[in-house]
């Protein structure tokens, strides 16, 4: 549910009334102040003048060591309203003093900072997050990042970051919760659950922030920066949902995309920001500017210059600036020429200060380290290594080659360029993140079995991308004198992430020789890949017996990957984004349209098959690749395990339903296996006929379960038909009568499936 502040309009009567009690002294609540925020909002806005509130307006960036005499002037002038980039405790207490103190109205100072997925102690990538399916630990994996950021004065992130994202080759792709609006929603909200808590007064909650709003997840072949065309209604079904939940789970902030959408970039889009953002969705919180993403509205040819650009940038409805000093320059012109009505200003301040005041921070400006839990304690630590175990997905394990077992083993060759690489296990966007707190897996291997099997370690590559071979023959070698390999392939973290796209998402460097060259000593390969974005696994796929994909797992990697290896705990991490076979087939998604011409088995004609001396002149004549076919390398929600799960009686608990009712989709789940696991059981539906054309699949539900061998489960999913309902021609959410389909299973590609029907009420 909303957090219930509603807008503020700001009126003079209304100030009027207000001013009497308003003087700089009062800001600070006095203990029995019964005054609400909106109250306060309104008063304190009364008493600024118009640089004053501009200057809330205003982001700077304050990364420097030592502060900046003219940072001080600024902050003191009342002309800063947030700091990024500063993490030294004392630098931020003292910018915070001279704001409370020194300015003529003591508003303290909003402090941000990207804090991704961890602070010091680093949790997977959100990609890897996500692969959990697990919103209680997303959610304890933020709650631990907001406790350790907030050690050092920040109390506002720029996460979650829920961009969808179907394109592997986009390096942001890492920071994302994938490719489903459902699954990215949900933990979009866990996440910011986490981050803010229950109460964002109390110690060790930062504001978390939505971004970036809207539709950066599609750029163009996935080159980072790039323009992006979605149309409105699929905006409205795909891109919009994460967006809308954060905001209805209490986010502070959004912040702006740097792309532009359909040619009017995000920065400047009335429509995102002022019809949806604030009159479809009542967001009562702000949004920030991306870096300097303002002035860049004029390098993107919307613009003229930086003023035409602020003039943009407001009318959209962008409160905050990040970093570029726009607004400071310009806003108060286009406000003394009557472009801009003071209005609008005003309320976009409130939308600000309405912050500020959710933090607490008029009551608390400082910050006191020791009144938080310390870094890396043991709670984070697990909380890491638990998400890091739940992240990591099996996707192929021939002949149960895996887990490995340590009493059959004499000997294991650990082998590759990311087996004992501190850093680049960390992943993209970690700031802050301490690698020396690092476990490599090629570390906690030799703690968990080094005792009785001789654990060798060669790196082989100097990194992933080495197109040097000089070491394969020793590679070679060690593998064939080892009962094992453990190859650990992959990208190191700079590989992914903001303006880290590649057009080629193959295994880089030479890589591919060294697993063709490893398993020629003809052992057991299991690869284990360390990777900010699904990879085309297609020239490695027949060459190992065993693949586990680990994401970056972050600090805990090594022994949540060692445990997994060796069977202390089952894979059960379940793919949030599809794999695709080659790189043409990209965007490839599970929840695609059926098409005009759905492609099947029996339609499909691939390049090879075609007859040499009798070319068919048509082929399937359905939506396909001639070399790739239709079907992707490993499908979304895809993951093994070590236990063997096994549905069946899918069972509606209706088959006609009215709108308003709640139908409840049920199967058996027995765990057939001889090893107690979790999995995460999913359910799909499919609107058969739609005002617009629909899916062939959506996910619509999961949970993640805890099953014993031979245990049976009953597990049941509770739909309610607006949980049914799509944006249609008019971009009205709709949920319309008709038949469904409703599947649920352990991947996207389940067939256990019922049907029921939504019937007219009347
Ligand atoms: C640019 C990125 O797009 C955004 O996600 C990030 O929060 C800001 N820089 C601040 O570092």
């Amino acid at each position: 549910m909303r957090s219930g502040y509603s807008r503020i309009l700001v009126s003079a009567a209304l100030l009027g009334l207000l001013l009497v009690t308003t003087m700089s002294s009062s800001i600070a609540n006095p203990p029995n102040d019964q005054r609400t925020i909106e109250q306060r909002v309104v008063e304190l806005l009364a008493d600024m003048t118009l640089a004053e509130k501009i200057g809330q307006m205003n982001q700077v960036n304050a990364s420097d060591e030592d502060m900046p005499h003219h940072l001080q002037e600024a902050i003191k002038a009342g002309r800063v309203g947030s700091i990024l980039n500063q993490v030294n405790v004392d630098t931020v207490n003292e910018l915070q003093r001279i704001a409370v103190e020194e300015s003529r109205l003591g508003i303290p100072l909003l402090v941000g900072r990207d804090v991704i997925h961890g602070f010091k102690t680093v949790m997977p990538i959100p990609l890897g997050q996500a692969a959990t399916w697990n919103p209680d630990i997303v959610r304890a994996g933020a709650q631990v990042a907001a406790r350790e950021a907030a050690t050092t004065g920040i109390n506002w992130t720029f996460a979650p970051m829920i961009d969808i994202s179907r394109d592997p080759r986009w390096g942001r792709i890492a920071e994302s919760l994938g490719e489903d609006p459902y699954l990215a929603s949900e933990l979009a909200v866990a996440m910011v659950e986490g981050f803010q808590g229950d109460d964002l007064t109390d110690a060790g909650t930062i504001a978390a922030t939505a971004k970036h709003f809207a539709g950066y997840g599609a750029s163009e072949s996935g080159r980072d920066y790039a323009t992006v065309n979605i149309p409105e209604n699929e905006l409205r079904n795909v891109y919009f949902p994460p967006f809308k939940a954060a905001v209805d789970a209490g986010v502070v902030s959004l912040m702006a995309a740097f792309s532009d959408l359909d040619g009017v970039p995000a920065t400047g889009n009335r429509f995102l920001m002022r019809d949806v953002l604030r009159d479809e969705w009542n967001f009562s919180g702000f949004v920030v500017s991306d870096w300097d993403s303002v002035r860049q509205l004029a390098i993107h040819g919307l613009t003229a210059n930086d003023k035409e650009s602020v003039y943009e940038a407001v009318t959209a409805g962008v409160d905050m600036e990040m970093a570029g000093q726009s607004y400071v320059d310009h806003l108060e012109a286009l406000v003394d020429e009557g472009r801009i009505d003071v209005a609008m200003i005003d309320a976009m301040v409130a939308n600000i200060l309405r912050a500020k005041f959710r933090l607490g921070l008029f009551e608390n400006p400082y910050t006191d380290p020791k009144a938080l839990p310390p870094i890396a304690n043991e709670h984070a630590l697990e909380t890491a290594r638990k998400a890091a175990l739940q992240s990591a997905v099996l996707l192929k394990n021939d002949h149960g080659v895996l887990p490995l077992s340590a009493k059959k083993l004499n000997s294991v060759a650990v082998i590759g360029p990311l087996a004992d690489a501190p850093y680049e296990q960390l992943g993209t966007w970690i700031f802050d993140g301490d690698r020396e707190l690092s476990i490599t897996p090629m570390h906690a291997i030799h703690s968990l079995v080094g005792h009785n099997v001789d654990v060798r370690y060669l790196r082989a590559m100097d990194n992933s991308r080495s197109r040097a071979s000089k070491a394969f023959d020793e590679a070679a070698e060690m593998a064939r004198g080892s009962d094992a390999v453990l190859l650990f392939l992959g990208e190191e973290s700079i590989l992914s992430g903001e303006a880290h796209s590649r057009a080629d998402i193959n295994l880089p460097g030479d890589q591919a020789e060294l697993v063709r060259r490893i398993r020629e000593a003809g052992k057991p390969v299991i690869a284990v890949i360390l990777a900010g974005r699904p990879l085309t696994l297609t020239n490695i796929v027949d060459r190992v017996d065993a693949i586990l994909f680990a994401w970056h797992p972050g600090t805990m990697g090594g022994p949540a990957i060692a445990d997994l290896l060796f069977g202390i705990e089952s894979p059960s991490g379940k793919l949030p984004v599809t794999f695709p076979r080659m790189v043409g087939q990209i965007p490839i998604y599970y929840s695609q349209k059926r098409t005009g011409k759905p492609p099947s088995p029996d339609t499909v004609v691939l390049i090879d098959d075609i007859d040499a001396h009798a070319p068919q002149l048509s082929t399937g004549m359905t939506a396909y690749h001639l070399d790739a076919g239709y079907t992707p390398l490993f499908p979304f929600a895809y993951g093994l395990s070590y236990a063997e799960f096994d549905y069946q009686r899918i069972r509606a608990s209706a088959r006609e339903i009215r709108p308003g009712d709640t139908i409840r989709i049920s199967a058996e789940l027995t765990n057939k296996g001889d090893v107690a696991a979790d999995e995460i059981v999913q359910l799909y539906i499919r609107d058969l006929v739609g005002n617009v054309t629909r899916p062939v699949r959506e996910l619509k539900g999961f949970k993640r379960l805890r099953l014993e061998p031979g245990q049976t489960v009953t597990v049941d999913f509770d739909l309610h038909t607006d949980d049914l309902a799509f944006a249609g021609r008019d971009m009205q959410l709709m949920t319309e009568p008709g038949e469904f389909h409703a599947w649920i299973g352990g991947s996207s590609e389940t067939e256990l499936r019922t049907e029921f029907r939504i019937i007219d009420s009347d």
